[in-house]
């Protein structure tokens, strides 16, 4: 742990304040959703840690699903298109679909992902984010659910990576731009 700590910068979110945060919008959500079961969306894998701790402080009837992507070569590509690693394993038909991420940059992930579903006829899809770094947005995407909007950092931590490194820190940090040049 000594070692990964030396390669943060500074603590944008400690452990209490994604804890705040994670409650806040598990409120949001059980109120938005009253009567409702939806299914929460995990987007593998940066969003796992989020949507367990998010999905504790939901007070609904609800299921969890899975998916996994990454994307086709170059990102600044116009098309956005994103490989499907791991598909849904239930029908989504006539749900109220959740979808789960950690971070919002581009939106070309999420804005593809929406298109994706939408084709299995849910009843309806909303956007949960952690982060939200709206200064490198390209697609037309707007979160429903929003943890924190971040300036335009690399970050780590509570399930984001680099080089699959960092997920396991308990807050969010920016990773020292030495780390990666
Ligand atoms: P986009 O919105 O399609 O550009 O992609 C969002 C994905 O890029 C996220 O799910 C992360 O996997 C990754 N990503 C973007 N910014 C960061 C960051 O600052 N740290 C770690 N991963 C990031
Ligand atoms: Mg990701």
């Amino acid at each position: 742990m000594a070692a990964m700590k030396n390669d943060i910068e500074s603590v944008l979110f400690s452990e209490e304040q994604l804890q705040d945060c994670v409650k806040r919008i598990a409120g949001e959500i059980t109120r938005d959703f009253a009567g409702k079961e939806p299914v929460f969306v995990g987007v593998l894998k940066g969003s796992f840690i989020f949507i367990a701790d998010l999905m504790r402080h939901v007070e609904l009837n609800c299921s969890v699903d899975f998916m996994a992507v990454s994307s086709y070569g170059n990102k600044s590509t116009s098309t956005g298109a994103v490989k499907i690693n791991k598909d849904l394993s239930a029908d989504v038909e006539g749900k109220h679909v959740i979808m789960v991420e950690d971070i919002l940059d581009s939106g070309l992930t999420l804005s593809y992902l929406t298109k994706y579903l939408q084709q299995r006829k849910p009843a309806s899809i909303s956007l949960v984010t952690l982060l939200d770094k709206p200064a490198r947005r390209k697609a037309d995407v707007k979160p429903d659910y929003v943890g924190f909007e971040i300036p335009d950092a690399f970050v780590v931590g509570y399930g984001l990576d680099f080089a699959e490194k960092y997920r396991n820190l308990p807050y969010i940090g920016i990773l020292k731009p030495s780390v990666y040049e």
